[in-house]
């Protein structure tokens, strides 16, 4: 059952598509209060045992329990155990306990989710401003809620077969024959992939829709050239669009008033990756039409696929800010003229380090520009949970006018609830450690209550330098999320499979993902059709075994199987828990697999670098290909079974 409130005069994010009448009385949700004389506030009163799930792409465990969580879009590189914020802002929980309640927050600016971290049986949630809509759902179990929430927000995004392959990427691939080496790697080493991406340095200067063509001398050809071995080419789209001269997309974007402005009407601009920028609005629908078709440019090249990036929006520096800083610099330097040898003056000139810390992504800037929504001008801080949403539907609607029988790849780096209709998400750049496998385990089922199923995080780590141990293991991991991508930041050590000793056991474990794509791909794809998880905590499954409830390092997925990866370095194997008596299937890397029935309870399992496992339940089992180089090449025929009946028989043992 899903209830609807009005509080003030929300915005309409568009987040759900349900048509829901709203109540006329206010919520009457026990434990709950609610307040709205300063601000919005809701608190809530947890009983002990109450397990907390939600906020999509959030930090710390499947339960959220014990931290607070905003949600405001940031391009914070830093992923350490303190942080609040991520790239999304997905403000749905579920309180799940004696009672299951889902409350989802519709609201697309800064709001605080204070989850036992004040007061520890205390759920405090509150934003600046009583506008918004709630939506309270009441299930008979936490699975329940976030299926009916599912049901209220539409169906997910789907993407083409060919994304469930492996995709290389990094930062710093420069021209052609930089991507080429990167698939002979893969292809020469025998290493199944299907997408090499694109990041910044395919464009010229940076600039949106282009290519370099001294970089890439014949773009559609290499395109084609790629795809004939398989490969697609996958490029980044960024949200700022560089100002230059006779670019036609800055110039028609002055032209129709398509760039988000200043109070006083002229375009805001912001320093990204090309230097000074002008943001496309994003939430003007217009606006948003003329950004889409752009990606036309590069589908008529090849292109099927495609990244969004710097979407929050990402603001390096505006001109405001740096005369802000001017003035403080000049400040001291004044100072320093008039007070020589004063000590005031020495040691760290605050005004100056402030003024600095402010530049990039600052809340001032935030303020400092305007969208015009149906004609109103609405300040950007107001709505900029919507920014990355909006950009992603510009391009999923415009594919739907430009190539309607054809699923194009399409994920972005920010999101807001409603983005998940139209292209999925990759976590953003976390770093080369191991605490950070455990993150993207934990993120992945709270991401799918949210909608969001095609998702993965950068394996291996963006950031810092990767060692061969950790990328197995994240890859072993990786072979389970649909999107499984290496990618890696410019500057780091290469992490390309091809570049560690024993490049086989690399292969082999990117081989079990390809053996397992039918599979995954088809309960991808029932997950999204009937608006259900992908990834679910065993709490899902298991409500009434503490045991699983408390599970934060397994995930179940689909109906058959359960993962438990390994997630810390020097380690031969993990703990895990069995909820029921399962079948621990270990892809062995002579290519045979090793099959143990297992009780209920825990267990330690031997797992090395090299080995892939997974649980299936009792009474089910998973159909398994021959692997291949791509997924166009699996070869439905070797189609064979995993699984055993559990009164004897074992599919697939003679
Ligand atoms: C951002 C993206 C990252 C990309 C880089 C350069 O940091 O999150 O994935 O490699 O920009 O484009």
């Amino acid at each position: 059952m899903v209830k609807k409130y009005i509080f003030g005069k929300p915005f309409e994010t568009d987040a759900v598509t349900a048509q829901i009448q709203p109540e006329r009385s206010a919520p009457q949700i026990e434990n709950a209060r609610i307040e709205t004389d300063k601000g919005f506030r809701f608190y809530y009163e947890m009983n002990d045992t109450d397990v907390i799930y939600g906020l999509g792409e959030a930090n710390r465990g499947i339960d959220k329990r014990g931290y607070i969580y905003v949600s405001r879009c940031s391009d914070d590189p830093d992923h350490s155990e303190d942080k609040t914020s991520f790239y999304g802002a997905h403000n749905f929980i579920i309180i799940s306990g004696v009672k299951n309640i889902g409350l989802f927050f519709d609201y697309p600016s800064d709001i605080t989710f204070d989850i036992g971290y004040t007061g520890m049986n205390r759920i405090d949630i509150s934003c600046g401003r009583a506008d918004l809509y709630l939506y309270v759902i009441d299930g008979d179990s936490a699975y329940d809620v976030a299926r009916q929430f599912r049901k209220i927000i539409g169906k997910s995004y789907i993407p083409p077969k060919y994304a469930f392959g492996f995709g290389q990427s990094r930062w710093g691939y420069k021209n052609a024959d930089d991507i080429e080496n990167v698939v002979k790697g893969y292809r020469g080493n025998k290493i199944p992939i299907d997408m090499v991406y694109l990041d910044i340095d395919y464009m010229d200067g940076y600039k949106d829709f282009t290519v370099d063509d001294r970089r890439f001398p014949d773009f559609p050809e290499f395109v084609k050239k790629m795809r004939s071995k398989n490969i697609r080419l996958i490029p980044i789209i960024d949200a700022g669009v560089k100002i230059e001269k006779d670019y036609d997309v800055y110039e028609e974007g002055v032209k129709y008033g398509y760039f988000c402005k200043r109070e006083d009407g002229t375009d805001f601009t912001a320093a990204v990756w090309p230097g000074w920028t002008h943001f496309p609005d994003m939430l003007n629908a217009d606006a948003r039409k003329w950004f889409g078709r752009k990606y036309k440019r590069l589908i008529d090249q090849g292109i099927e696929g495609f990244w969004n990036d710097m979407n929050e929006p990402a603001i390096f520096y505006s001109k405001e800010g740096i005369d802000s800083l001017n003035e403080a610099i000049i400040e001291y330097a004044d100072n320093l003229k008039s007070n020589e040898g004063d000590e005031e003056t020495e040691g760290l000139p605050g005004k100056i380090k402030e003024a600095f810390e402010n530049l990039q992504n600052s809340p001032d800037d935030y303020r400092r520009f305007y969208h015009n929504v149906n004609g109103k001008m609405i300040r950007h801080d107001m709505v900029h949970n919507l920014y990355g949403f909006n950009m992603t539907r510009a391009a999923a609607e415009a594919f739907e006018e430009i190539v309607p029988d054809k699923r194009i790849l399409l994920f972005s780096r920010s999101s807001y609830i409603g983005m998940h209709r139209y292209g999925g998400v990759w976590t953003g750049d976390n770093k080369s450690w191991w605490s950070h496998i455990l993150l993207n385990l934990k993120m992945m089922p709270s991401l799918n209550m949210c909608g969001f199923l095609y998702a993965g995080a950068d394996l291996g780590g963006f950031g810092c330098n990767a060692t061969r141990d950790l990328v197995l293991r994240w890859l072993a991991f990786g072979v389970f999320t649909p999107l499984m991508r290496n990618h890696a930041a410019l500057g780091t050590r290469n992490q390309e499979c091809y570049q560690f000793e024993n490049v086989e056991d690399f292969c082999h474990i990117i081989k079990v993902r390809y053996r397992l794509i039918p599979y995954l791909y088809s309960e991808f794809v029932k997950a999204a059709e009937n608006d259900d998880l992908y990834f679910k905590p065993l709490g899902f499954v298991y409500p009434d075994d503490r045991y699983a409830v408390l599970t934060q390092d397994q995930l179940m997925l689909g109906n058959e199987i359960m993962v438990a990866p390994v997630y810390t370095q020097n380690a031969e194997g993990r703990y895990v828990y069995l909820p029921e008596e399962m079948m621990f299937a270990k892809f062995l890397p002579d290519g045979s697999i090793s099959r143990q029935i297992m009780e209920k309870g825990h267990h330690y399992v031997d797992i090395a670098l090299n080995e892939v496992g997974l649980f299936i339940k009792k009474g089910k089992c998973i159909p398994l290909v021959d692997a291949a180089l791509s997924v166009e090449e699996i070869d439905m025929s070797t189609l064979t079974m995993l699984g055993y009946d559990g009164a004897g028989y074992v599919f697939g043992e003679d």
